[in-house]
């Protein structure tokens, strides 16, 4: 018998039911592993929220699996959560995919629980069809530029330890690194509050009179839906992939009200700003922040320019009515969120005018199955 059990966590529709146990363990794991990594929890779902998250398949399957000691504890509570993964599985667009995060409680490190859960969520995949693996590592710092067996994905940008734990496991588990992610954070107050009205301004007069932006909070106007959806099916592939084995992923009209619902009923709002071309009446770009209701933080989402609208500093645009939005309406917010790739030169240079800090790097692996 191997010392772990792998069970797929229940999903019960409250944290009442005894059933809870999994996703609760999940999110006190998640959120330790997080406070050491980072000094704060800020990126972790709370409990409720996770298992609404975890609920809502309309799009992705979620198959959270969780480690405990085995023979398995007969009525399990959150404290035998010993490792997480969860794995999403796209039901359009990338349905040749499937994605893990791995997470192993802190305490019980090295003693093979990682690789367990990898090997059960790589046989689960495997069992749906899925021949592409992607599999995602975070680190709080870069490797330093003079280390000579600094791992580099083949993008050139990012730098990973091969003595990092993640990366020693990744590799071990026979992934390759296609591409370094940037973690960037603002801090609110800004420090100069007028930088956002001077990018503004400048932004302003780049566009000129042919662009006016729209701005709205958690439901997307319904004559615009059908265009919104575009633009989100645009940014499943207008990102950088490097050699992510990734296509586009449709969304149409009713996906973009679930995905506001599964925002809004989970205790958190979303803020969008598109820019239209007033000669069409197309929406050629947008940005949209999500911010937990009555917290401190919210998380910069996707930002798109379509690309025969590029040039014209649009990302700005949509970023700074945003960004000046997000002051007014969540006063509260002092850290903002977000994930860029390292190779994403123009999205990464609007962020550090903005005053985004780098704070951590992300590695994206890929395992393909011959
Ligand atoms: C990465 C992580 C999931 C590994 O979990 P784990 O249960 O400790 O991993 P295992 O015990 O199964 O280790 C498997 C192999 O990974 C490598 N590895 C794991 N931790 C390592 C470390 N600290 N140093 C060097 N190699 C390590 C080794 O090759 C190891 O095999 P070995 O013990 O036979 O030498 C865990 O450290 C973790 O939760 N980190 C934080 C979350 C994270 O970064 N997840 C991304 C995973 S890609």
């Amino acid at each position: 018998m191997t010392p772990w059990t792998i069970t797929p966590a229940p999903l019960p529709e409250t944290l009442d039911s005894p059933d809870a146990w999994a996703v609760l363990g999940a999110a006190r794991v998640s959120a330790d592993v997080e406070r050491r990594t980072w000094g704060h929890a800020d990126l972790t779902y709370p409990p409720a929220m996770l298992l609404a998250v975890l609920r809502d398949q309309q799009h992705v399957e979620r198959f959270p699996l969780v480690a405990t000691a085995s023979p398995a504890p007969v009525s399990p509570g959150a404290d035998d959560v010993l490792g997480i993964v969860d794995v999403s599985l796209d039901r359009t667009g990338n349905t040749h995919l499937a994605s893990f995060s791995v997470t192993v409680d802190a305490e019980h490190r090295r003693v093979g629980i990682g690789s367990a859960l990898l090997t059960a969520a790589e046989q689960l995949a495997t069992e749906r069809g899925r021949t592409t693996f992607i599999l995602d590592s975070t680190h709080n710092r870069e490797s330093a530029a003079d280390d000579p067996d600094a791992l580099v994905p083949p993008t050139g940008s990012g730098r990973f330890s091969r003595t990092d734990p993640a990366v020693a496991f990744a590799l071990g588990h026979g992934y390759t690194l296609e591409q370094g992610e940037r973690y960037s954070v603002l801090h609110l107050p800004l420090e100069d509050p007028a930088l956002v009205d001077r990018l503004h301004a400048d932004a302003v007069e780049a566009a000129g009179d042919r662009y006016r932006t729209v701005t709205w909070v958690d439901r997307c106007p319904d004559e615009l839906v059908e265009q919104f959806a575009l633009l989100a099916t645009r940014m499943s592939t207008a990102i950088p992939l490097a050699g992510l084995d990734v296509v586009e992923d449709p969304w149409d009209a009713a996906r973009v009200r679930d995905s506001e619902h599964i925002v809004t009923s989970t205790g958190r709002s979303m803020l969008v700003t598109a820019a239209m071309d007033q000669a069409t009446g197309e929406l050629v770009a947008y940005t949209a922040f999500v911010t937990p209701r009555q917290s401190e933080l919210a998380f910069q989402e996707d930002t798109l320019v379509l690309e025969a609208h590029r040039g014209h500093r649009l990302g700005m645009l949509v970023k700074t009515v945003n960004l000046r939005e997000l002051m007014v309406q969540h006063p509260a917010v002092r850290r903002i969120h977000t994930w860029n790739a390292e190779e994403n030169a123009h999205m990464l240079a609007i962020n550090v005018a903005l005053g985004f800090q780098p704070t951590g790097v992300v590695g994206m692996w890929q395992k393909k199955l011959a």
